[in-house]
């Protein structure tokens, strides 16, 4: 890719030394391959969201294989896309983790009910609490004393487990800040929730979202294993340990397999957290990212005096995809129709509003690029669809199943 429109002068000072006439050269070229004005891709309402709901039944599966003996609960708030949650509830023993009422509620319409959900946000509304009790869910995380308050008050004989903070190595989202204790208060308030007539079963923890060191789980379980021992050892039968999500998805570079982070575990598992027969996972990313990518239309092109060329999307941060500034850098494919020399040019891209908030990445195009060529931003599967806005009054991405438009999206492999 890299040959670009071959520069003649480059080849005739490579020959000069030649003790014979010099040839005459051709330049020739070589065109980015098109995708022809045809094909449905250019049919899609941009910004759309092209999901392919069956890779998630491939992802979900993989990490339940990977786990053979765990209670695998797909985070919901990963991707709620009724498509993908109904296609995920077809599977056979699967699970759902859940953090709000329209969540429980959303999987109540698919069939989903209590006995397949866990709530682990361990800070709830009790309104939302109550939804969840109503439609039959039992398993509630929790970790300070006045979510005790609130799952008590339901005078039922709820199972409760701790969230505990562990290590997050290797993660690009730490989530142990925001909630979690330390061992010793676990054990506190895992003795309050008894005295108050839950029944304390466990603990969990996530070791940070997009976490490419598989030994991070087996260090998170090192990390809760005094408060484990410490809280059976004061006759609190804990059986349940919740090892949250975290399981990375490829996005432009190489991550670890769910099998990878199981090696890590098992090796730890029984040491750890002895006695615990219910294994629970988490996983959200690692089962949506790759289940949806993004279409946008280039509408603008322009250089600014910082020298860079400024490449105007009709989605963006405000699009749902608010992760690309902290890290998250979906892989590109450019889209054109006719034909168009290689010709390496790099881009700053930039979605639709006048929020300078609203940028995305640097991005080295195979050819230069015109206001109504397409990319297609691969494995936005994750945290992107729910979270956009209609600020500035640009839409939301609506959401396509793939094979309603007759569109293979892995035609589309990313290249920049
Ligand atoms: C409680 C909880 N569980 C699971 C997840 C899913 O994490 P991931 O998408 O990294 O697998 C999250 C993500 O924020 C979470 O907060």
């Amino acid at each position: 890719m890299n040959g670009s429109t071959v520069d003649t002068r480059v080849i005739d000072a490579n020959l000069s030394y030649l003790p014979f006439t010099r040839p005459t050269h051709q330049a020739f070229t070589i065109n980015y391959p098109t995708i022809p004005a045809g094909h449905p891709i250019w049919q899609v309402p941009t910004p759309a969201l092209m999901m392919t709901p069956r890779k998630a039944v491939t992802n979900y599966q993989t990490i339940q294989r990977a786990f053979p003996d765990a209670i695998v609960g797909y985070t919901v708030k990963s991707n709620p896309n009724p498509m993908l949650l109904d296609a995920i509830s077809r599977v056979e023993d699967s699970w759902f983790e859940v953090a709000s009422r329209a969540e429980v509620e959303a999987l109540h319409k698919l069939g989903v009910n209590g006995d397949r959900i866990f709530y682990s946000n361990p800070v709830k509304q009790i309104s939302h609490i109550q939804t969840a009790v109503k439609h039959g869910v039992r398993l509630f995380a929790f970790d300070s004393e006045s979510e005790i308050d609130k799952l008590a008050a339901f005078d039922l004989p709820l199972e409760v487990y701790v969230r505990m903070t562990v290590p997050h190595t290797g993660a690009l989202w730490p989530l142990t800040h925001k909630f979690g204790v330390e061992p010793h208060r676990a054990v506190e308030l895992m003795k309050l929730a008894q005295e108050r007539g839950l029944r304390p079963v466990g603990m969990s923890f996530h070791v940070g979202s997009q976490c490419i060191r598989p030994e991070t789980w087996a260090d998170a379980l090192r990390a809760v294993a005094p408060a484990w021992a410490e809280a059976r050892s004061q006759g609190i039968d804990l059986d349940l340990i919740d090892m949250g999500g975290g399981f990375p998805a490829q996005y432009t570079g190489p991550v670890p397999k769910p099998t990878d982070v199981a090696k890590a575990v098992n090796r730890v598992l029984h040491e750890c957290v002895p006695g615990a027969r219910r294994l629970l996972l988490e996983p959200g990313r690692g089962v949506s990212a790759t289940t949806t990518d993004m279409v946008l239309e280039v509408t603008g092109i322009a250089d600014r005096p910082d020298g860079q060329t400024w490449l105007y999307l009709d989605g963006g941060v405000f699009s749902g995809l608010y992760e690309i500034p902290d890290g998250i850098r979906p892989s590109v494919r450019p889209i054109v129709s006719e034909p168009r020399p290689i010709n390496m040019t790099t881009y700053r891209l930039a979605g639709p509003t006048c929020d300078s908030v609203d940028t995305l990445f640097e991005m080295r195009s195979p050819c230069e690029l015109k206001v109504g060529d397409r990319l297609v931003l691969k494995n936005c599967g994750s945290y992107v669809y729910g979270v956009g806005s209609p600020f500035n009054g640009f839409p939301v991405p609506e959401v396509y199943e793939s094979s309603e438009w007759t569109i293979d999206m892995d035609e589309f492999t990313g290249m920049c």
